[in-house]
């Protein structure tokens, strides 16, 4: 994200100093180095909630307690305006992220239907092939570019399974959302906007009134409050799917794949899980690496946890904050694969709280059972740029991979070393 927004806002009159930082939320000091130990050492000394001026002014909750209280609670702050700074949030409205309950709930029933548990247990083995087909084009070489060769191209390509969309259409698609989702973009949001309506409005029409089982179907054929969902409800829908669900597992993936690389003990651990033990083990890895950094709009002029909040006022909700909380996780920087009951909020919470999580916990697992299948073990490849790059979901700039190519078996069924000695 940009950091050329008017700033210099006016700091709330009768704030304590305490309370406000200089931080501009998509670059806080040392993220470029580790965007996890940055929001950390900011928690670590600062107050539950502080005021910055930086990107048009705004609160930050910093606490896991705000955060939660925060996110949690539609009757105090709306979504309404999610992104920072305010300029761009306004614009920003897509159904159902930036609408409130009552009127949410309709929307969210027809993606919690979509992207339920049944649904996705349905897309293992196609999300295991895919990984197997990505693992499979570099395996041989001993290295990868992990970022372009792998994280950027497995969940496009099964956000067109659940879509049930032509591969071929694939790039396209990551084009649009990449434009959708990261910093200065060669499309601007609203352009890349408008191309992903004029591809999807012909698939919407076509599958009115079909019985196919994809989530597209489902949502254009659905009754919500008595009649079918308009053309641009469908469109705005499937446009939020589409930039929620491929952006935040590609960089997902990186950060996970990184810290596993520089930690044999934990490769080791992971590789010996069975998939439903993998499935577990994600809830502490989304724990460690939650990193959606959003917003929500104060309704009404409030006393809070020491502060008073004005109604219209932006409330940054850092979602990798609460994770990382010493009071609600000790040693929140190390991952645990035995700690129980890890709090936090990498899928938010409330009623907004992210319907993909169960197809996101199944990428992540799946992905990492056929990857320890094919590459046991893994390092940082040399020429690896590991820099923490901005936006409302962090990057690593690029991600490379390296290890040892095992031998191939030979005709006989023995190994090539055995031959060759
Ligand atoms: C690394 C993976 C993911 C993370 C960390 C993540 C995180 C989040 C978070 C924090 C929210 C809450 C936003 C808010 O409170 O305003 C959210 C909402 C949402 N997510 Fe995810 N998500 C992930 C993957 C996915 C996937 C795979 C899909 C579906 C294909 C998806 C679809 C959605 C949708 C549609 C919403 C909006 C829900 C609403 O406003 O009611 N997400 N996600």
């Amino acid at each position: 994200m940009s950091t050329t927004f008017k700033d210099d806002v006016a700091v709330p009159p009768g704030l304590s100093a305490d309370r406000i930082v200089d931080i501009d939320i998509y670059s806080p000091p040392g993220r470029e180095k580790d965007f996890y130990a940055a929001w950390k050492t900011l928690q670590d000394n600062s107050p539950p909630i502080v005021w910055t001026s930086r990107n048009e002014g705004h609160w930050i909750a910093l606490s896991g307690e705000v955060l939660a209280a925060v996110q949690g609670d539609p009757e105090r702050f709306s979504n309404r305006i999610i992104v920072i700074p305010r300029s761009v949030g306004e614009k920003h409205a897509l159904i159902p992220t930036t609408i409130d309950p009552p009127e949410h709930r309709p929307y969210r029933r027809l993606l919690n239907d979509g992207l339920s548990l049944s649904k996705i247990r349905h897309l293992h083995t196609a999300i295991a092939s895919v990984a197997d087909e990505l693992i499979g084009g570099f395996v041989g070489f001993g290295r990868c570019d992990f970022t372009a060769e792998f994280a950027r191209l497995f969940p496009i390509r099964i956000f067109m399974s659940l879509v049930a969309l032509p591969m071929a259409d694939a790039d396209r698609l990551c084009f649009l959302a990449e434009c959708m989702t990261r910093p200065n973009p060669p499309l601007p949001f609203e352009d890349a906007k408008q191309a992903f309506y004029a591809f999807l409005a012909p698939v919407v029409a076509e599958r009115r009134g079909g019985s196919g089982e994809d989530i597209i179907s489902a949502i254009v054929n659905a009754d919500i409050n008595g009649r079918k969902l308009s053309d641009e409800e469908a469109l705005s829908l499937c446009t939020q799917l589409l930039i929620a669900g491929v952006d935040t597992v590609v960089n997902v993936l990186a950060f996970i794949m990184l810290e596993l690389a520089r930690d044999p003990a934990l490769q080791e651990r992971l590789a010996g899980l069975t998939r439903s033990g993998l499935l577990a083990a994600t809830n502490e890895l989304f724990r460690r690496f939650g990193f959606v950094t959003i917003a929500r709009t104060v309704r009404e002029d409030m006393e809070f946890h020491g502060v008073h909040l004005k109604a219209g006022d932006l409330v940054c909700v850092p979602t990798q904050v609460h994770g990382l909380d010493e009071r609600i996780n000790a040693c929140p920087l190390s991952i645990d694969l035995d700690r129980r009951g890890a709090r936090h909020s990498a899928f938010g919470s409330g009623p907004h709280m992210c319907p993909g999580q169960e197809l996101a916990r199944a990428e992540v697992a799946i992905m990492l059972e056929r990857w320890f299948a094919a590459i046991p073990r893994f390092h940082v490849g040399a020429d690896a740029d590991l820099r923490n790059l901005a936006g409302i979901v962090p990057q690593i700039a690029r991600l490379t991979l390296e290890w040892d190519v095992l031998p191939m078996p030979s005709h006989d069924g023995q190994g090539a070393i055995e031959e060759l000695a």
